[in-house]
C-alpha cells in the first residue's frame, strides 16, 4: 500500500513496433487505473540487453515508448512512469533474489526455451535469469496486482513462489503479487490468421496494424484482412475474421458488439472494413499526434523521466534497504 491505495505495478519492453492489439488489449484500459491503484508503469530496457540490441536503436524506441505511455492517457504525474535502468535497485535486488531461485525452476520456463531456440548463439545468462529480474521489478514495489498476458503468467507464478519463500525465512517482508483480473481488454487476433494473437514479430507485414502506421497503411492493411465466405456480418465463433474485424470496430467506437452487427446489417465486407480502417485510424491519430507533440517537448519530458526516476528510487530503496538488513549486510555508517 502506498497511502490508501494498492501498488499495481508493469512493465513494456521498447523492443519491436506496438500493435493496436498491445493499445486496445492493454495500455488503453490502464489509464483508468490510476484512481484505484498507485501505478508504476515502467521501460524494462534492462529485460532488452537479454537479447542483443543496437544500443541506439534501443535507446530511440524506449524514449519513443515512454512518451507513448503519455500520449495513451497515463499522466505521468499520477503515474510513475520510468526506466528500469535509472533504477539502481532493480539490479541489486535481482541478485540476492537469484540465491534464492534454483536452477530447476528457471530451466521449466517456457519463455526461456523458446527465446534460446530462437536465440542459440546467444543463450546467455541473463535470458536464464531475466523471470528473476521480473520478480525484482514486482517484488521492490511491493506491488499488489501486476495486469500481464498469459504469455507472462508463469513468471508471475514464480514471483509468488520468491516472495513466499522469503516470507517464510525472514518474516513478512514482500507483499506477494497477484494477477491482475479486472476489466479485460479486447484480444485483438492477427487481420491475416485470426486464429492467431496480433504479434509485434508478424513476419506478414499485413498481419498487424502497428500504433505508428500513416492512415493510409491502417486502410489498407483492414481492406486486406482475411474474411470468409459467408458474406454476412455476424458475431460467431465460425466466422473468426468477421469477429475480430468487429472486436476491433467495437473497441475503437465503444459500441457493443451487437450493435455494430446491427449497424451493418445486410451490408457488404467491403464497406465494413472501410468502417472499420476509419474506426481505427479516429484513435491512433490523435496518439500519434500527441505522441510527435510531446516528443518534440524535450524539457517537458525530461522532467518527466528525472522525477518519476526519483520517486521509483524513492519506494525501491525502502524495500532494498530491508531486504538488505535481512540477509545479513551490513547497515551503512551515515
Ligand atoms: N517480461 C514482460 C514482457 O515481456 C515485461 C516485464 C518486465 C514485466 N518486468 C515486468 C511485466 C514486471 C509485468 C511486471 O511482457
Amino acid at each position: 500500500m502506498i497511502g490508501e491505495k494498492k501498488v499495481l505495478f508493469s512493465g513494456m519492453q521498447a523492443t519491436g513496433n506496438l500493435t493496436l492489439g498491445n493499445y486496445l488489449g492493454a495500455l488503453k484500459n490502464w489509464v483508468s487505473l490510476s484512481d484505484e491503484y498507485e501505478c508504476f508503469y515502467s521501460v524494462v530496457d534492462m529485460h532488452s540487453i537479454t537479447v542483443r540490441q543496437n544500443p541506439a536503436e534501443l535507446r530511440k524506441r524506449a524514449r519513443a515508448l515512454l512518451i507513448l505511455y503519455i500520449a495513451a492517457g497515463l499522466d505521468p504525474e499520477k503515474n510513475c512512469i520510468y526506466y528500469q535502468s535509472h533504477v539502481s535497485g532493480h539490479a541489486e535486488l535481482a541478485w540476492i533474489l537469484n540465491c534464492f531461485t534454483y536452477m530447476g525452476e528457471l530451466n521449466r520456463m517456457t519463455q526461456f526455451k523458446d527465446k534460446s531456440a530462437k536465440h542459440a548463439d546467444n543463450i546467455n545468462a541473463g535470458l536464464f535469469t531475466y523471470p528473476v529480474l521480473m520478480a525484482s521489478d514486482i517484488l521492490l514495489y511491493q506491488a499488489d496486482v501486476v495486469p500481464v498476458g498469459i504469455d507472462q503468467m508463469q513468471h508471475l507464478e514464480l514471483t509468488r513462489d520468491l516472495a513466499q519463500r522469503f516470507n517464510h525465512i525472514y518474516g513478512n517482508v514482500f507483499t506477494v503479487p497477484e494477477a491482475y483480473i479486472g476489466k479485460v481488454g479486447a484480444k485483438i487476433m492477427s487481420l491475416q490468421d485470426p486464429a492467431k494473437k496480433m504479434s509485434k514479430s508478424d513476419e506478414n507485414p499485413n498481419a498487424s496494424i502497428f500504433l505508428m502506421d500513416e492512415p493510409d497503411v491502417i486502410m489498407r492493411k483492414c481492406k486486406r484482412a482475411v474474411t470468409d465466405s459467408e458474406a454476412q456480418i455476424l458475431y460467431r465463433e465460425e466466422q473468426p475474421g468477421v469477429k475480430n474485424l468487429i472486436d476491433i470496430y467495437s473497441a475503437c467506437t465503444g459500441k457493443q458488439p451487437e450493435e455494430v452487427v446491427k449497424e451493418f446489417d445486410g451490408r457488404g465486407y467491403g464497406e465494413f472494413k472501410l468502417a472499420v480502417g476509419e474506426a481505427v485510424v479516429s484513435v491512433l491519430k490523435p496518439l500519434q499526434d500527441e505522441a510527435a507533440r510531446l516528443n518534440k517537448d524535450k524539457a517537458y519530458i525530461d522532467s518527466i523521466i528525472k522525477k518519476n526516476a526519483e520517486k521509483a528510487d524513492y519506494y525501491a530503496m525502502k524495500t532494498l534497504r530491508k531486504v538488505q538488513k535481512k540477509v545479513g549486510f551490513p547497515e551503512r555508517i551515515r
